[in-house]
């Protein structure tokens, strides 16, 4: 099982983080002010995604989850959703081989049933592929909203258990959950100058580290990448306890908050 919740116990702190996670928000606007149509901010945003992964790879981040697709995103024009999804598929078909060798788990977190069955197919043979490497855990959430993630854990805990109804606790519906293989992210940056979850891992924001920059995502560049990363360092995560307590245990080492670097 993954690391207990950051809500029932206090998870160790790194200097890094162990898992981001990503809004990727601004690819319209991007190609909009180069009076570009939004698809070509879309497609340039996908090489922002490869930096990315390359930089959480270089920093030894183990866990990325981009929001790719949100369970929302259906209302947009038919157009621009179909032209999403192609972008996927050929992204899949392109850089698998490349995750791979790189020693990187490809996964894709969300519902999965909307999609065309070739798509279907390509996600189930990227993660087959890819399920043994440990270098970093890619996560993509397409289809992906966090109370279809809450709903559909508690739907297939009782199905297992059904004595569950009496009554659950958090350890009880944590394997349920689409991230159950990853620790809770410890910090989330969303690009594009909105500040808000929409419907993003609400169960598994609960404690993270919150990040929100204008930078539109094709233009996320590695020093945008960077500056967020200092920002988190910057930050102390006090998961309810005071300043002076945080500070105290870091000082005798009594935690693993006074540790250096990634602890294995
Ligand atoms: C994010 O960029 C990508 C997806 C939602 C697929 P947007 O397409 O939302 O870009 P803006 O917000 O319109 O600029
Ligand atoms: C959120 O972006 C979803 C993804 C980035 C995939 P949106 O651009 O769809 O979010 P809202 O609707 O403006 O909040
Ligand atoms: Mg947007």
């Amino acid at each position: 099982m993954a690391d207990t919740s950051s809500t029932a116990a206090v998870p160790a702190t790194r200097t890094l983080p162990r898992h981001l996670a990503i809004i990727m928000d601004g690819n319209g606007r991007w190609a909009r002010k180069r009076l570009l149509p939004r698809i070509a901010g879309h497609r340039r945003g996908v090489e922002v995604v490869r930096s990315t992964v390359q930089a959480c790879v270089q920093k030894g981040i183990e866990f990325l989850t981009l929001f790719a697709f949100s369970s929302e995103n259906w209302r947009r024009p038919a157009d621009e959703v179909s032209f999403l999804m192609q972008l996927f598929m050929l992204a899949l078909e392109r850089e698998v081989a490349k995750l791979h060798k790189n020693n990187i788990r490809f996964r894709v977190i969300g519902d999965l049933t909307r999609f065309e069955p070739r798509l279907i197919r390509l996600i189930a043979e990227a993660e087959q592929l890819t399920r043994e490497n440990t270098r970093l855990t890619l996560t993509v959430a397409a289809n992906y909203g966090g109370r279809w993630d809450m709903i559909q854990a508690v739907g297939r805990m009782l199905k297992d258990h059904p004595q569950l109804a009496a009554g659950f606790t958090e350890a009880d519906l944590q394997p349920y959950l689409s991230l159950a293989y990853a620790p809770e992210p410890d910090f989330f940056i969303r690009t594009g100058g909105e500040q808000r979850i929409s419907n993003f891992l609400l169960w598994q924001l609960a404690y993270t580290e919150m990040y929100f920059t204008d930078t539109l995502w094709p233009d996320f560049d590695t020093a945008a990448f960077e500056r967020a990363i200092a920002s988190y360092q910057r930050r102390e995560r006090r998961f309810g306890r005071t300043s002076e307590q945080v500070r105290t245990a870091a000082a005798q080492n009594a935690l693993p908050h006074a540790t250096e670097g990634r602890a294995r």
